[in-house]
């Protein structure tokens, strides 16, 4: 039996709740495929930090390094919780921008899908929903001004400064380019590149490098936008948009405002994969106001599972059977409280009965 090892790093806030679906999920794959999930669980972000005093402590650096691939929940406190935290041990820049930085996970895909049956979620008309929504975001994760030098101090005056740097060579332009051309290739063949070039020398750069990257890529039509335009266009006709790629603040914004269009950021997963590890994860943050009450939706995190299964162990039938899964559960009118605005006609469900009736209705899917 095929056995895949995969670190399962829950994390603060939902992230326990929603990744005991995904377990659930799991479970339900496993003896549907003959296939095995060691599940290696460990310690990540602020739970780590007060348990350990590291953010992601050696322990969990061990599992991860010698895990299939990594499983992650959400990261992250209260405004007013954080401030116990040391700045460095802070979930994000203790835990968070770490995993990345150490699996090289350059390639963060962020999918914006809004398939007919959620459209119910979307604050979008639906004359501009159209047939659904169905958007690649493609965004650099380990580069850019996240990475770049950083240093604050006091000028000659007095004031206190501070300068961060965007940066990126060549390589890391292209290495990203190319993950995104070729995903273009296997889907409608039209990429959005997006950048700021009529401002920022790193785009400039960057557009220079997609001029040379695209010739291998002659089937491929690449369309140049700049971020604060697709900003706009992204609401009022994101149907023009099938792959887009960008640099890793601009992704950072831009997929939040994904999250926007689909009514949700709950409703958003997402891969970031390096050359030999990736990790999956939710697209949003721990929701400390809602955590422990059993009241978050577990989508993202099922979907991350099922991207997973796609990209790292190329299970693509099985994937599809989950989203397809996902999709009924929300068609046949169910939805939990922090998808839900008070008065729209839906039942509501608990975290727990939601996971559960996508292991059912999973169960019942054809084995792929
Ligand atoms: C995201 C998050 C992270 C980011 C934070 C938590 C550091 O917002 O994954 O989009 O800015 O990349
Ligand atoms: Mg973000």
């Amino acid at each position: 039996m095929k056995e895949f090892k995969l670190a399962v790093l829950a994390g603060d806030g939902i992230g326990p709740e929603i990744m005991r679906q995904a377990e659930k999920v799991l479970k339900i794959v496993e003896d549907r495929n003959g296939v095995s999930f060691k599940l290696m669980h460990g310690l990540f972000g602020a739970c780590a930090y007060f348990e350990t005093g590291k953010a992601f402590p050696e322990e969990t650096i061990q599992i991860c390094d010698e895990a299939d691939a990594i499983l992650k929940g959400t990261i992250g406190l209260s405004h007013e919780e954080a401030k116990k935290i040391p700045v460095d041990e802070q979930p994000e820049r203790g835990a968070l921008l770490p995993l990345r930085k150490r699996y090289n996970t350059y390639a963060n895909f962020r999918p914006v899908y809004l398939p007919k049956g959620l459209s119910h979620f979307s604050p979008l008309k639906p004359e501009i929903i159209g047939e659904g929504i169905d958007i690649m975001m493609v965004r650099e994760l380990v580069g850019g001004v996240y990475f770049g030098a950083k240093q604050r101090g006091v000028d000659e005056n007095g004031r206190r400064f501070v300068k961060e740097t965007l940066e990126y060579n060549e390589d890391q332009i292209r290495n990203i380019q190319k993950v995104a051309l070729d995903l273009a290739m296997k889907r409608k063949k039209v990429l959005h590149n997006i950048h700021k070039s009529n401002v920022l020398l790193s785009s400039v750069l960057w557009n220079e490098v997609l001029d040379e990257v695209s010739k291998d890529y002659p089937l491929v039509e690449v369309k140049h936008l700049l971020v604060d335009a697709a900003a706009t266009a992204l609401c009022l006709s994101p149907g023009q948009f099938d792959v887009m790629v960008m640099e890793n603040m601009f992704g950072d914004i831009l997929s939040d405002q994904g999250g926007g269009i689909l009514g949700s950021l709950g409703l958003m997963p997402s891969a970031c994969m390096g050359d030999d590890k990736a990790y999956y994860e939710p697209s949003h943050g721990s929701a400390p106001d809602i955590a422990g009450k059993n009241i978050a939706n577990p989508y993202s995190m099922i979907g991350s599972v099922a991207l997973m299964l796609e990209m790292s162990f190329k299970m693509e039938g099985e994937a599809k059977n989950i989203w397809h899964a996902m999709q009924s559960v929300f068609s046949n009118g169910f939805s939990t409280p922090d998808l839900t605005k008070a008065g729209a006609n839906l039942k509501l469900i608990d975290t727990d009965a939601f996971g559960d009736m996508v292991g059912e209705a999973l169960l019942k899917a054809p084995k792929a």
